[in-house]
């Protein structure tokens, strides 16, 4: 899609006077602000209620623009916007002084990446300066993958969204850090882990795995426990469809009467001994894509959670699909959405 010219304007000039404007990435809708407006940053942590622990990815159009708002770039860098960039990949990197604190929540690090998606490219030209944006949802909630998601969430808080559609992706992009060598990953997202590993002729920690977060509490400070969660309470079954079946059962037979529970199914998958409970009715099905197609699966996620909670069921259940390429992502946002306890500040997520 083209973005109007006008549309772009407008929002551009919102942002440069320190508003707040929802608009799509190829990954999730991003809810804006300009890098150089203390007041409208300071305003995303309170719009999205987001602790002011967790910090901001900065977004730019080019690698050039990077160069003001960073110091020492590895060749890394250089090798990895060359090959990924735009798109969904963001690197941390060291930060120069420019970047204001609040962006980074105090860290000596700055997230960076260049969406690919050409409303928000032409939305960083025109207004002159990097966007530093969050997912446009409420903090903890699933990130919105189309404009009607964001409306959800924040309508009547922002100044504008720009509606360019559902988004490419799907999910997140990947959050890598290139401060350390070896990398290590942040945060699962839309570029798999392997291809990165392919790319660099190099193995890549997964921060749970290293024990990262529990070293440096403050490594990867968006790993909070409870996230990416509809407000129904969200339950995981192994990943075939008896496993599915049997946990659809388990989770009915708690529920109370009158109360429904929704199934995010894979194609194909049949949910006949659980239909021959008698509780047909009480099962609301979003069709989720075929087993397997990761990246299919991945499009579709955060659109099924919101989805079945506007049904009104009081439960979702979902299969887990298995750790590799986008399965790893679908993976770590449906553990995060089923986990249980507080999504509050302080509380770190070490799993899976
Ligand atoms: O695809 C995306 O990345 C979307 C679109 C809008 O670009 N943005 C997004 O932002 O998902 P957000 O704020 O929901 O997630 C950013 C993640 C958080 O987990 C945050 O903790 C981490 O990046 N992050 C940001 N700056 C960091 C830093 N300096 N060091 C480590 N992690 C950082
Ligand atoms: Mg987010």
């Amino acid at each position: 899609m083209n973005p109007d010219p006008k549309v772009i304007a407008k929002a551009a000039q919102i942002l440069r006077q320190g508003g707040l404007i929802a608009f799509p990435t190829e990954t999730v809708y991003g809810l804006g602000c300009s890098i150089a407006i203390r007041e409208g940053i300071e305003r995303i942590f309170s719009v999205k209620q987001r602790p002011a622990s967790d910090p901001l990815i900065v977004h730019v159009s080019d690698p050039d623009q990077a160069k003001d708002w960073t110091i020492n770039l590895p060749p890394l860098f250089f090798r990895l916007i060359d090959r990924f960039s735009p798109g969904p990949l963001t690197l941390v990197v060291r930060r120069s002084l420019k970047v204001p604190d609040i962006v980074t929540a105090g860290r000596e690090t700055v997230a960076l990446r260049i969406p690919d998606h050409r409303v928000a490219l032409a939305l960083i030209r025109e207004t002159g300066t990097p966007i530093v944006a969050p997912s446009a949802n409420l903090f903890s909630r699933p990130s919105p993958t189309t404009a009607e998601h964001v409306i959800a969430d924040l309508f009547g808080k922002i100044d504008g969204i720009i509606d360019g559609g559902p988004t490419r992706e799907g999910v997140e992009s990947t959050v890598l850090d290139i401060t350390t060598d070896p990398p290590v990953l942040l945060r699962p997202g839309a570029i798999p882990r392997e291809v990165l590993e392919a790319a660099i002729e190099k193995e890549i920690s997964l921060a749970s795995e290293i024990g990262q977060d529990e070293r440096e509490g403050k490594r990867s400070p968006g790993r909070f426990r409870r996230h990416y969660a509809p407000s129904v309470a969200v339950t995981v079954s192994q990943g075939s469809p008896e496993a599915l079946a049997e946990k659809t059962l388990t989770v009915l037979g708690g529920l109370e009467h009158g109360r429904s529970v929704g199934v995010l199914l894979p194609q194909g998958w049949d949910l006949s001994r659980v239909r021959l409970s008698d509780a047909v009715d009480r099962i609301v099905i979003y069709q989720w894509g075929r087993w397997g197609d990761w990246a299919g699966l991945a499009h579709r996620l955060f659109d099924g959670l919101r989805w079945l909670e506007k049904q009104g069921v009081s439960h979702i259940v979902a299969p887990l699909p298995p750790e590799t390429g986008l399965g790893l992502t679908v993976r770590d946002r449906l553990l995060k959405a089923s986990a249980r306890g507080p999504s509050a500040e302080n509380e770190w997520y070490w799993g899976p």
